[in-house]
């Protein structure tokens, strides 16, 4: 694991971005707020994506269009901007959580196998320490027969149920990249890469087995 504590992290998120979709890899794309500039970045660096493929670790249970989509946040601030676009693979968060889930499972089984080896998973951190849609105080986290799982009630705003990736599939990619900013996160970032990582914060536990994770931090939330 490497930490890196930088002034402006979206930049170093947006070179990897680009550099593996220039090289037509795999790309699991992550919601929320942060990443919103490094998506912005890579797509005015790198206008033909037409050889990658954009997977999504987690998804909100609304229509695509929704203003709390991860696929609308991706679509106005990557997609839309691009001359020749990704292959994209969706979460259908309009299915609702099971179906929903049960749906991304097949679509990830069919195309990557049992074990998907995503070339680059993009992460955040959440206040409270979550990855994806798996909560420190919700059952998901501990779910390691399935890649993809529902989830019926999140542990943070926005208050809807959602769709995420399970720890073992986080954990079966090549590279996961954290991007995290600000000090609201100062304490779930202490929790997760601190020495030692507080095990009940799920981003502790995602340590892949034949893969590397990368921290990129801005110095406020690197505080702690
Ligand atoms: C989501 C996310 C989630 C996010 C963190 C950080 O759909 O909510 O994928 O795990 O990465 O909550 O979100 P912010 O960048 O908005 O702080």
């Amino acid at each position: 694991m490497e930490i890196k504590l930088l002034d402006d992290p979206a930049e170093a998120v947006a070179d990897l971005l680009v550099e593996t979709a220039a090289a037509g890899g795999h790309i699991v794309l992550t919601g929320g707020s942060s990443p919103r500039r490094a998506y912005e970045l890579a797509a005015s660096r790198l206008p033909d994506w037409s050889g990658a493929t954009a997977w999504f670790g987690d998804e909100r249970c609304v229509a695509p269009e929704h203003e709390w989509s991860n696929f609308a946040m991706a679509g106005a601030a990557l997609f839309s901007r691009l001359e020749s676009p990704p292959e994209i693979v969706r979460m259908e968060g309009e299915l609702g959580h099971e179906a929903g889930a049960g749906a991304y499972e097949a679509a990830v089984r069919e195309r990557l196998g049992a074990e998907p080896r995503w070339d680059l998973l993009l992460l955040g951190l959440g206040p409270d320490a979550h990855v994806a849609s798996l909560f420190p105080s919700k059952p998901e986290k501990e779910i390691t027969d399935r890649l993809v799982v529902g989830v019926p009630e999140a542990g943070m705003e926005p208050q809807v149920p959602r769709i995420s990736l399970t720890l073992p599939a986080i954990n079966a990619a090549r590279h996961v990249v954290f991007l995290v900013t600000g000090a609201s996160k100062a304490q779930a970032v202490r929790r997760a890469f601190g020495d030692p990582p507080d095990p009940t914060s799920p981003g502790a536990h995602v340590r892949p087995a034949a893969g590397r994770v990368t921290v990129l931090l801005d110095p406020a939330a690197a505080g702690r």
